[in-house]
Formats: C-alpha cells, structure tokens, sequence
C-alpha cells in the first residue's frame, strides 16, 4: 500500500521543487490579477445598474481610458520601485500589469470602435484624419499590440536583446497616450496635466539613473 512517504518519494525531484515555489509573490500575484478584474466588473456593474449615467457609452469610454493610462503609468514605475527597494519583485508583476493596461485599453478602443462608431469604417477613417487625439490613441495602440504580442516568456527568450529595444517602445505608447487624453481634453486641463507630470517624472528617473550609471562606470578607480 501506498503511504505518504511513499506518495512523496514518487513525484519527481523536479515537480517537487516546482510545487514549492508557491510563494507570498505568487498569492500576491492571485490578489493582483483580482484587483485587475474589479473595475471592469464595477464598470459593468455601472452600466446593468443604471448608474453608468445617461450615455452609458461615454462613461464606459472614459472609465476604460482612465483606467488603461494608470495601469500604464503603473506599470512604468515598477522598475524604479526595483531601485529604489533593491528588490525584483515589482518587476515578477509587470507582466501582469502591462497586460492588463491593453485589456482596459482594448475594451475602450472596442467601445468606441463598435458601440459609439458601429464599426463604420468610412467614419472611423473620418474619425482619425479629422482629430489629432484619436491619431495619438492609435499610434499608441499600435505600439502596445506587439509588446502584449511578446510578453511570454518563450518570446522574451526568442527575441533576447531585441526584446529589450522592442519594449522600450512602451515609453513612446505612453506619452502617445498622454497627449491623447491632453488633445481631447476640454476646458479643464488639471488631470490629463497631472498624468503628463508623472509620466515627465517616470521617464526622468530613468534618464537620470541611465546617466549617473554612465559616470560611475567612467570615474577612475
Ligand atoms: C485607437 C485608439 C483610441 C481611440 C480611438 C480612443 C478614443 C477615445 C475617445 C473617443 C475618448 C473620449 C473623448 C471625449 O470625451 O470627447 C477617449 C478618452 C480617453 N482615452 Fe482614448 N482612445 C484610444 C486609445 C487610448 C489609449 C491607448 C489610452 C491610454 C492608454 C487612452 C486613454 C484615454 C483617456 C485617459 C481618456 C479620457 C478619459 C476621461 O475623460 O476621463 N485612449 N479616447
């Protein structure tokens, strides 16, 4: 008869080492993923409720907007969180967080492309020659569907160093997204200015770190 010592010795070494990786990251990443759920289910929620105002369209469109730049902007301070605790965690929840600012992003292009513009191709066309701002969401997601694209690890492994280049290209998609919300903006500048100065603020940090990293390797022994 099989006893739990035995049951033990027969799962190979490998799978063992695999099962306890389970870690506090790892239901962290379970909290995460929930969280990341939530407000798309608050917004449907919103709409089914009725509380989604009087065009459920727009209030879906800005919800999914708003919540696509945060997760951007998220995602991009995850790096210097890396520095600054000299840790890799934040980095295991980029991934995830990256991802989950294309599905807000993609809900949002959905609804505009399906619900508010019915798929009419002629008026999307029109749509985009005639306003800058919605030139800027589309060069924006057409740079974050490649690097949703190749955000598995198989990819990352197959690309190597040019994974790296490709994904810089999220710093561009942000500030296309920035001036996007900053170009369809009316009246009122204060919140599309604030994300602008985070974002100015995640990029700054970079450049300064990219340059200080430069002049220690340079400075003599
Ligand atoms: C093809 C791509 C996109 C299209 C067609 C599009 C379209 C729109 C439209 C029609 C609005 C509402 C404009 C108004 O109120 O007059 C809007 C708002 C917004 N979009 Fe986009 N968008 C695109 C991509 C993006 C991307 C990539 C992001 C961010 C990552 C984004 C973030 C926002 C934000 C933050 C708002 C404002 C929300 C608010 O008013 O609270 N959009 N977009």
């Amino acid at each position: 008869m099989e006893t739990a010592a035995t049951a033990t010795t027969a799962v190979p070494k490998s799978k063992r080492r695999k099962a306890s990786r389970w870690t506090w990251v790892s239901w962290l990443k379970v909290v995460v993923f929930i969280l990341g759920l939530v407000p798309a289910a608050a917004i449907v929620g919103s709409v089914v409720t009725g509380k989604a105002g009087p065009n459920p369209i727009e209030f879906i469109t800005h919800s999914t907007g708003e919540m696509a730049l945060r997760l951007m902007l998220l995602g991009l301070l995850l790096s210097p969180m890396r520095w600054w605790f000299k840790s890799t965690v934040p980095i295991r929840f980029r991934r995830m967080v990256g991802l989950f600012a294309f599905f807000y992003v993609m809900l949002h292009f959905l609804t505009y492309a399906v619900l508010d513009q019915q798929l009419d191709i002629d008026a999307l066309l029109d749509d985009v020659l005639k306003r800058e701002y919605i030139i800027a969401g589309f060069v924006s997601l057409l740079i974050l569907i490649p690097l949703a694209v190749t955000s598995t690890q198989s990819m990352m492994k197959r690309l190597g160093k040019r994974w790296v280049s490709l994904h810089r290209w999220v710093y561009v998609a942000a500030i296309a997204a920035v001036l996007h919300y900053i170009w369809l903006a009316k009246g009122d500048q204060l919140e599309p200015l604030i994300y602008a100065a985070v974002l100015a603020l995640l990029l700054g940090l970079r450049i300064w770190r990219h340059f200080s990293r430069k002049t220690k390797r340079v400075k003599p022994a």
